[in-house]
């Protein structure tokens, strides 16, 4: 029997995504998932973060909750409370009512509403994306309707910043065009600008009317600080110009599953900032209607409660430095092997991920031989090893680097 799909052409995996799922069903006991970016702990188990337990203790207790839907911009104070977090609770751009913020479906989400509003309401259709940058960037801009470009960011030579390249690409890129940049810790480089140079990135970008759209999905797990992760956004909002900022909870919360996001459009007056919004919402109640209910109530009780508020960048601080203690073990370890090459990168990068520089087949040899599983451009979640899984990577890249099976 034939069927009306039956020429329907088999896609590929998703290249991060479908790391999982080989991983799934690989059958050794020593099998190690590095790809998708996901905190693990010392175990290797998820995590699910005990202050959101309180919070998610707290909502099912209060009698009040109901199950309504939310209205379609979302949960007002969650809203209000994300551009607090990301800009500061003394942001001048608050304070003067010139953000449109609304709840997104993640990172992912917030992304794709930002993308097709820039579509259909601004004047310039480009957007620059660094080279490299995570996979689905591409895919979210294209399919939002804008066309995408790159910029130079990051040199294989030094696995560090190109920073001269990015320049002199941000300086020859179309008067107004949107510009994607990473808030911190740069995925999948974990390589990101230092304050200095963020500063001259702005003057470059500001002097050529480029938008800036940052991708915020690390917010405290670069440096273990909320604000400290916020600087590049906030030195943007401080010269009282326009951007956006999508913000994601996946990693900084454990809310992965949850999806919850949001989109902030910064603007130069109030009465913009409210038309953003109204046009907001029409690109919003077409695709999904209105966010989903649980997961911002998660977000917005524990940054509305100073105890929980503590409690959270406590153990956010706790991820970020058990994975800075895990790039530091992985250094020894290939040190003490003596794994030829220069391995200083895996300390000097930030956040989740490490660039490893390993080449595809390298990769291939690794999960082939090893059960170790990773994005096919060399990246490894840091945030996935712990020290009983830090040995047998090190035998992996070893073996991987020295050309032995
Ligand atoms: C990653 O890069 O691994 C994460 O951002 C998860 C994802 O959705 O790709």
């Amino acid at each position: 029997m034939s069927s009306v799909f039956a020429n329907v052409l088999r896609a590929p995996e998703d290249p991060i995504l479908g790391v999982t799922v080989a991983y799934s069903k690989d059958q050794s006991p020593n099998k190690l998932n590095l790809g998708v970016g996901a905190y693990r702990t010392q175990e290797g188990k998820p995590l699910v973060l005990n202050v959101v337990k309180r919070a998610e203790l707290m909502l099912v207790d209060d009698q009040s909750r109901v199950k309504e839907y939310l209205p379609i911009v979302g949960l007002a104070d969650f809203n209000k409370l994300s551009a607090k977090l990301i800009f500061g609770a003394d942001s001048p751009a608050i304070q003067e009512n010139r953000v449109a913020t609304v709840q997104c479906l993640s990172g992912t989400g917030s992304l794709r509403v930002g993308g097709e509003f820039l579509a259909r309401h601004y004047h310039e259709r480009t957007v620059y994306i660094p080279q490299p940058t995570w996979g689905n960037h591409p895919k979210i801009f294209t399919l939002a309707g804008l066309s995408v470009k790159t910029y130079r960011y990051y040199n294989p030579e030094t696995r560090g910043l190109d920073f001269e390249g990015m320049l002199e690409d941000l300086g020859s890129a179309p008067s107004g065009a949107i510009v994607l940049l990473h808030a911190c810790a740069h995925n999948p480089t974990g390589v990101d600008p230092t304050i200095e140079q963020w500063e001259q990135i702005r003057q470059l970008m500001r002097s050529k009317s480029l938008l800036p759209f940052f991708d915020s999905a690390y917010q405290g797990f670069a440096s273990g600080s909320l604000d400290a992760d916020a600087q590049s956004v906030r030195i943007f909002v401080a010269d009282g110009g326009e951007c956006l900022a999508a913000q994601s909870y996946a990693k900084n919360m454990g809310l992965y599953g949850e999806r919850v996001g949001a989109l902030s459009i910064v603007c130069k007056t109030a009465d913009a900032a409210s038309k953003v919004e109204s046009q907001l919402k029409l690109v919003i109640r077409p695709m999904y209607s209105s966010p989903p209910l649980h997961g911002a109530s998660i977000v917005a009780a524990i940054l509305k409660d100073s105890d929980l508020y503590n409690e959270w960048t406590l153990e956010l601080k706790a991820m970020a430095d058990r994975i800075i203690c895990m790039r530091k073990e992985l250094f020894d370890a290939l040190q003490a092997k003596g794994t030829p090459g220069d391995w200083s990168h895996i300390v000097k990068q930030i956040g989740m991920f490490t660039f490893t520089g390993l080449n595809s087949e390298q990769v291939t040899f690794m999960t082939n031989e090893y059960h170790i599983y990773m994005t096919t451009d060399g990246r490894i979640s840091m945030a996935g090893l712990s020290s009983r899984t830090v040995p047998h990577l090190a035998d992996a890249i070893h073996a991987a680097v020295t050309g032995k099976a």
